[in-house]
């Protein structure tokens, strides 16, 4: 039996799917009963990484959606539109669909998954967090016994790969960032990976496996990489840590009602260079999951790039391809019956907690006068505030300074964010402080 495949985009992702398609010698046999039936592209002029042929192209996804040859849909366009309007066009007429959009997924991924559930389909989103990693299925049913207490992990690898290439290099930001979007790891708009948006869309969908509910995407703080300064890397791979973009979600709380209270954030954080985490370069990505009775699992591996997420993105069609041909899907054209594991929902209701109830380890440069009693102070207002800190250090000013300023480098221990504020305002007040330079998190 053969099995339309329908591709909303030929770009990066895209043109890796098809490439396996076209290449299923040594592959799952059920690779070769994937035919590709239709392409969906924006400009049809645009030379492509893939010979294809130009009969399968067509400007008009709509089309690609409804073509009858077309069993599943694949949407790797991106964008919030029109690809949740497609995923759900096509969930009407009653195809499965496979989609590496983690930011459709994050936003409409109640709706989406609501209207795959009345109609019968699957909607399947391993490609969408980690790339080439699996932790979608995983957390949907290897870990489903478990009470997560805890996922983290380095989920963009725009990102990583530029941390990476900064700490190893001394390399400038953005020759880094162009270089990670002709590799093709950036999205559509880089903004998405260095502000951070990237990977609070992936800990929104992360997150609502593990706790059983629909987590807030509008709701995640996340701070990204533009703003992180060098000398912040250099301080802290002086204290013995690597600074990551984490995500990190976590329960702090069963409420009365039975809902979740999350934590749950994008920040750069120092990582101690011995934590499992520090040791993930490039474009790797890591997720970092801890639960009961499991304990701690981790996931690795390339988490952008055509290749890597073309595989997730063709194991999903494969999960699709095999359920149909065991249920006889196509001879009878019934749909087939939904697996409950892999087409997971909601079980319980989830919501942020108040970021000032919130307890982290913090990082924090202070830029001062340099002069006696400065440290003193400073450790007053931190402990007058209940902060109770691992250590202060002096820095040395950078070349050019005037001799006047130092820059102070406070590591605190686990405490509440509200005291930690409390602390900030009274240090930003004193006269010896010029500013609070940087504030980081701490693992
Ligand atoms: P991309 O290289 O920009 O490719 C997008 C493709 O979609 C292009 O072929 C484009 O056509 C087509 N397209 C966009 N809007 C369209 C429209 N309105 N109608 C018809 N075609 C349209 O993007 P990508 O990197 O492959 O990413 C695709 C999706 O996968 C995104 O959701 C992204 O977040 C996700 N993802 C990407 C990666 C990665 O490493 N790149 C990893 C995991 C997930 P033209 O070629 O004609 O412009
Ligand atoms: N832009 C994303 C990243 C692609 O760099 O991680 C993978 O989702």
């Amino acid at each position: 039996m053969t099995i339309g495949i329908g591709l909303l985009g030929l770009g990066t992702v895209g043109a890796g799917v098809a490439q396996i398609l076209a290449t299923p010698q040594g592959r799952h046999p059920l690779v070769a009963a994937l035919a590709l039936r239709r392409v969906a592209v924006r400009d049809l002029q645009r030379p492509r990484p893939i010979a294809l042929d130009p009969s399968l192209l067509s400007a008009d996804p709509e089309a690609v959606v409804d073509d009858p040859a077309v069993d599943i849909v694949v949407e790797v366009m991106g964008g919030l539109e029109p690809a949740r309007s497609l995923i759900l066009r096509a969930i009407a007429a009653g195809k499965p669909v496979v989609t590496a959009n983690k930011a459709v997924i994050a936003r409409y991924g109640e709706e989406i998954a609501a209207a795959a559930a009345e109609r019968g389909v699957y909607v399947l989103i391993e490609a969408a967090v980690g790339g080439g990693i699996p932790i979608i299925e995983p957390l949907k049913q290897s870990l489903g016994a478990n009470r997560i207490q805890r996922v983290s992990g380095i989920i963009n690898g725009t990102t990583n790969y530029i941390l990476s290439r900064m700490a190893d290099e001394g390399a400038a930001y953005t020759d880094v960032l162009a270089d990670a979007q002709r590799l093709g790891y950036a999205e559509a708009d880089p903004a998405a990976d260095v502000q951070g948006g990237d990977a609070a869309d992936k800990i929104a969908i992360l997150a609502a496996l593990a706790y059983g509910g629909v987590v807030p995407r509008s709701a995640i703080p996340a701070c990204g990489i533009d703003r992180l300064e060098a000398r912040d890397v250099a301080y802290a791979d002086q204290l013995g840590y690597g600074v990551k973009l984490l995500a990190v979600a976590e329960q702090v709380a069963l409420a009365a009602d039975g809902a979740a209270e999350l934590d749950v954030s994008v920040n750069p954080t120092l990582v101690p260079r011995d934590h499992p985490l520090a040791g993930v370069h490039g474009v790797n990505n890591a997720i970092l999951v801890e639960g009961d009775p499991v304990g701690r699992v981790m996931f690795y591996g390339p988490g952008a790039g055509a290749g890597p997420t073309a595989s997730a993105v063709v194991a999903d069609i494969l999960n699709i391809a095999g359920i149909r041909q065991v249920s006889g899907v196509g001879s009878s054209g019934q749909p087939a019956p939904l697996d409950p594991l892999l087409a997971a929902g909601s079980w319980r209701p989830c919501r942020l907690v108040d970021p000032a109830l919130t307890r982290h380890r913090n990082y924090v440069r202070l830029r001062t006068s340099d002069q006696a009693g400065v440290i003193g102070r400073i450790g007053t207002c931190f402990g007058d505030a209940g902060v109770s800190l691992q250590s202060i250090v002096q820095f040395k000013p950078q070349a050019g300074g005037d001799g006047a300023h130092a820059e102070i480098v406070v590591i605190t221990h686990e405490v509440p964010e509200s005291a930690f504020r409390a602390a900030l305002a009274a240090i930003e007040a004193l006269p010896v402080v010029d500013s609070v330079a940087a504030c980081l998190r701490t693992l």
